[in-house]
């Protein structure tokens, strides 16, 4: 695929690419950039803080980022030094076709993430941005991130303050569970493995879901700014909140309890 075949994929993040000997990397100064795919989302500018504040922690350590789409955070925990896989239901053409043509190997794992018991590995550290709020059975997802994390999971959940139409501690604090989409009208562009959905969950139910999950000490680590970029016209910008929490040892999972799968197995 050539770069004019690129420019015209949907680009989910604004990438900037710079040569480099013979090839390419992924880099996030755009004024640096020899070549700038505009996507939906412009996060370059916070991508410096986001690996200030991962990279003492991530650093040499194994690392998955769950719901990748064209592997731009699973590049920035690269650049913070992680050992890092990536995992996508989707094998999204943008990030094969950057991949090939950046000459950039990836560890890609094309799963989905209520599989991820099959996968017979695990990670130090779990990234998962922008998922679970797409998905039928979040918990599910977050009971099996917990069990392929041995340390650490950042769960970014997104605040829908790029709502243009209305407040969204409105739908978030005041009703918890929402179908933005019904109501308020942010189309999220259909793509495989997405749900054409959005739930946005209250913090109490992102704590209580992690905690749920056999994770401890939820908090709110650090929140991420995104400019909305050429397909989102309409949303300004969106915030998406990184909670952190650490593995609990001493919780045991009760199938009988806990196991969620008949969520999605059921007719
Ligand atoms: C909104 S994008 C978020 C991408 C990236 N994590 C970020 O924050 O920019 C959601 C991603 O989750 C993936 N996804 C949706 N359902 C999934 C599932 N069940 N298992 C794995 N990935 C899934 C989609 O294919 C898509 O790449």
């Amino acid at each position: 695929m050539n770069l004019q075949e690129l420019s015209n994929l949907n680009w989910y993040h604004t990438l900037c690419l710079k040569k480099v000997g013979g090839g390419f990397e992924i880099i996030f100064d755009r004024n640096k950039a020899d070549y700038i795919f505009e996507g939906d989302w412009c996060f370059n500018t916070e991508s410096r803080k986001i690996i200030a504040q991962i990279t003492d922690v991530v650093k040499g350590c194994s690392m998955l980022d769950a719901g990748t789409y064209d592997g731009f955070f699973a590049h920035l925990f690269h650049l913070a030094g992680a050992k890092v896989s990536s995992l996508d239901v989707s094998n999204h053409a943008s990030r094969r076709e950057l991949m090939n043509f950046a000459g950039i190997k990836d560890d890609f794992l094309h799963l989905n993430i209520y599989n991820l018991d099959t996968l017979g590995r695990k990670f130090d550290f779990v990234w998962c941005q922008d998922v679970i709020c797409h998905l039928d059975s979040p918990l599910l997802a977050v009971k099996r991130l917990r069990e392929i994390c041995t340390k650490k999971i950042f769960l970014g959940v997104d605040r829908f303050t790029c709502s243009p139409i209305r407040d969204v501690h409105f739908f978030t604090e005041d009703f918890g569970l929402v179908d933005i989409n019904k109501d308020n009208n942010i189309n999220m562009v259909a793509r495989p493995g997405n749900s054409d959905y959005v739930f946005a969950y209250p913090k109490s139910a992102i704590k209580q879901m992690l905690i749920h999950c056999g994770f401890k000490n939820p908090k709110l680590k650090f929140s991420v700014r995104a400019e909305g970029g050429k397909i989102y016209k309409t949303v300004k910008k969106r915030v998406v909140d990184i909670y952190e929490a650490d593995i609990d040892p001493s919780y045991i999972f009760d199938p009988i309890k806990h196991d969620l799968s008949y969520i999605i197995t059921a007719k």
